[in-house]
């Protein structure tokens, strides 16, 4: 087989690489960051503060522009390793969101995603259709087998989106992350490529 999916046969041949920009729809882009980013990416973080803390664990370690900057560097590194690719969601240029790749298990071809949109953005599948995007992408392009995603269990707005993507419920992890304070249950939601698939063609 040709392009990509070759690697799929070939369990010594290098990985592809994802992709540095992916189009979701008319005035709606995955991009990974540069430094340049680090004050509008800071400031989406900053005016969403008491609304992101509900269910992200580090938006205290968030604090300037710097610490930002400084998150976008560590990005490029695990990006360069292979291990994670990190990308801003871009509504008519601006950035609204974040959407990740983290986790990338060459071996065993699996994946994990994680995101956020800024409150004023919400309720137009802004997310569900960049994770549909980015699920193509890595299905078709990079060739992965499983996307994960782990969502706090009373985190409706998120099991929504895993429920919209065609994600399987595979369990519940007990107190799975420490936010601030205290601990929450996790539900795990995953799909493999043929599922992808055949939901696409719904
Ligand atoms: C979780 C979170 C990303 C959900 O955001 P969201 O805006 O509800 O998700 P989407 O962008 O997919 O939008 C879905 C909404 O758009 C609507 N929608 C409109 N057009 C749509 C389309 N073409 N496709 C899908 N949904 C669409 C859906 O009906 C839904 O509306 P509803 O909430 O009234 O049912 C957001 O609440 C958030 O960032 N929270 C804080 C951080 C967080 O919890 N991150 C996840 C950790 S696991």
């Amino acid at each position: 087989m040709s392009g990509p999916c070759g690697w799929r046969q070939d369990r010594d041949a290098p990985h592809p690489d994802p992709a540095d920009s992916l189009l979701v729809e008319d005035d709606l882009e995955l991009r990974v960051p540069n430094e340049r980013d680090a004050d509008e990416l800071f400031l989406n973080v900053d005016t969403n503060r008491d609304y992101l803390r509900k269910w992200l664990p580090w938006v205290d370690d968030v604090t300037s522009v710097e610490d930002e900057a400084a998150a976008i560097r560590r990005i490029a590194e695990t990006r360069e390793n292979g291990e994670d690719c990190f990308y801003l969601i871009f509504l008519e240029g601006n950035i609204v969101g974040t959407l990740s790749l983290n986790s990338i298990d060459w071996d065993n071809r699996g994946f994990v995603v994680g995101y956020w949109i800024s409150e004023e953005s919400m309720g137009k599948g802004i997310v569900t259709k960049s994770c549909a995007r980015l699920f193509d992408h890595c299905f078709d392009d990079l060739c992965l087998h499983r996307g994960a995603l782990e969502v706090a269990v009373e985190n409706y707005a998120s099991i929504a989106i895993a429920e919209r993507l065609g994600m399987r419920l595979e369990g519940i992890t007990k107190e799975r992350e420490w936010l601030y304070d205290h601990y929450v249950d996790a539900s795990l939601y995953a799909i493999t490529a043929p599922e992808w698939r055949e939901r696409s063609q719904d």
